[in-house]
């Protein structure tokens, strides 16, 4: 650690200063744009168009490296990856459970006009892939919620086929033992990425999109399930969430339920599109974390991460009394308005509620999926960066790393 954090001292003061007179610049330059455009005809108002992108793209080019801490990588050691086998197909917005060595892989985008209906399998002692078998064809294949009790592995609502097609509300349980699919009781309304968990008995699931993908949702319900059965006919309304919204790492750890990151907003179906092909909307990336406190009567906020984290719905693991969560997506460039991704994995300490950056991956992702087996730290799939100084989003990979974790 001292290593990496006396590097960038110097920056640290340099940088805010460099930010801050770029924006001012831009501001000025908003402001002047605008005002002359207010007056100006038609024809001019396309020139000013043009050169105001030029002059965003001028100034994106110089905070690129500068970036705070919202935005930039933030300092952490780096650590030694190693390469393992790639899973048999790349896929973004997957979802994923850990039973003993084994990390069960389901669904995602294989790129944007393809969605997967598959599972495969991890084993980490042997460290290969090793299985492969069919989800429902009536299930959904990304922006599922997930979670197992050790052999059960329920999976909620999510969206139904590529681009960004509509969510449905139904909901599967899968035996790993007999490989045997089952359907439990539909939620009262479809959603995407909601957050969900086991916790006393009962399946949890709140927050996530709505139903048309962008609105947050803050319904929280809860179902009494045992071995892979529903012990209800219909879900209970329970304490909405605070925030709502998709992508955020729900956690059940000494018997506490952790609700942590994730976003307001996300790409929506364009209106008319026979392809319901996904159009960016506005999006607010942020860092709470939420604990459901008083037997389940209220939420109660506790630090936030270090910076905006969404995306990580599975890219969580439990160690030594601490969640540790890899990668996801922060807020937006300032003035490009590009989508960054995260490369730091950062630690949640559960005896001092409390968060640091701990080390950095071989590269930036999002929707990485994480696993842990004596002593190493695995993740695996997800969308990566354009490369060290771009942390725009590209490749949708499949590759599988893992680093020794000492805490
Ligand atoms: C980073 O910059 C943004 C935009 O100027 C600002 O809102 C935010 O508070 C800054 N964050 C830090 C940690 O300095
Ligand atoms: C994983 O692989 C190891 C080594 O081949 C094997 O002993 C173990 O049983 C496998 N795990 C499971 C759950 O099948
Ligand atoms: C939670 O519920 C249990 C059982 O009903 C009760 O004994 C306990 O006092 C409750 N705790 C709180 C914090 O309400
Ligand atoms: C977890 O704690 C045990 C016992 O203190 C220690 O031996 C082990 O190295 C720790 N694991 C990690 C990943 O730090």
């Amino acid at each position: 650690m001292p290593a990496a954090a006396s590097k960038p001292l110097q920056l640290r003061r340099a940088a805010p200063l460099a930010l801050a007179l770029l924006l001012a610049l831009a501001l000025v330059a908003d402001f002047l744009w605008a005002s002359s455009s207010s007056s100006s005809t038609s024809n001019t108002r396309a020139q000013v168009k043009v050169d105001r992108r030029r002059a965003k793209a001028k100034s994106a080019k110089h905070v690129t490296g500068n970036l705070n801490a919202t935005y930039g990588d933030l300092p952490a050691p780096r650590w030694a990856w190693e390469e393992m086998p790639a899973a048999p197909v790349p896929r973004l917005d997957g979802a994923s459970v850990q039973i003993g060595d084994l990390l069960y892989v389901f669904a995602g985008y294989a790129n944007l006009d393809h969605v997967h209906s598959h599972v495969d399998v991890y084993n980490f002692t042997s460290n290969t892939w090793t299985e492969r078998f069919d989800m429902p064809k009536e299930m959904a294949h990304s922006h599922l919620g997930m979670v197992t009790d050790g052999r059960y592995i329920y999976a909620v609502s999510g969206q139904y086929g590529p681009q960004c097609r509509s969510s449905i509300n139904r909901n599967f349980v899968l035996d790993t033992e007999t490989k045997e699919w089952h359907e439990l009781p539909p939620l009262p309304l479809p959603r995407y990425a909601p957050a969900t968990q086991l916790w006393r008995g009962r399946l949890h699931v709140m927050g996530g999109g709505k139903e048309d993908r962008h609105e947050p949702g803050l319904e929280h319900w809860s179902l009494a399930v045992k071995d892979g059965k529903a012990l209800e006919n219909e879900w209970q309304p329970e304490i909405p969430i605070p925030r709502g919204g998709p992508h955020r790492a729900c956690v059940v750890v000494n018997d506490e339920l952790f609700v942590i990151g994730g976003q307001e907003g996300d790409f929506m179906a364009k209106p008319g599109s026979p392809i319901f092909k996904c159009v960016r909307r506005h999006e607010v990336v942020y860092g709470d974390v939420y604990l459901l406190d008083g037997n389940g009567t209220k939420w109660k906020q506790l630090s936030p991460m270090p910076k905006p984290d969404s995306h990580i719905e599975f890219a969580w693991v439990i160690v030594n009394n601490s969640i540790i969560i890899v990668g996801g997506t922060t807020e937006k460039h300032p003035i490009t308005k590009k989508m960054i991704l995260v490369g730091e994995v950062f630690r949640f300490d559960l005896e001092t509620l409390t968060w640091s950056v701990i080390g950095r991956m071989p590269f930036r992702i999002k929707t990485a999926l994480a696993g842990y087996w004596e002593g190493w730290l695995y993740f695996t799939s997800g969308q990566r960066d354009r490369g060290p100084d771009n942390p725009g989003p590209k490749k949708v990979v499949g590759s599988m790393w893992r680093t020794k974790l000492q805490l």
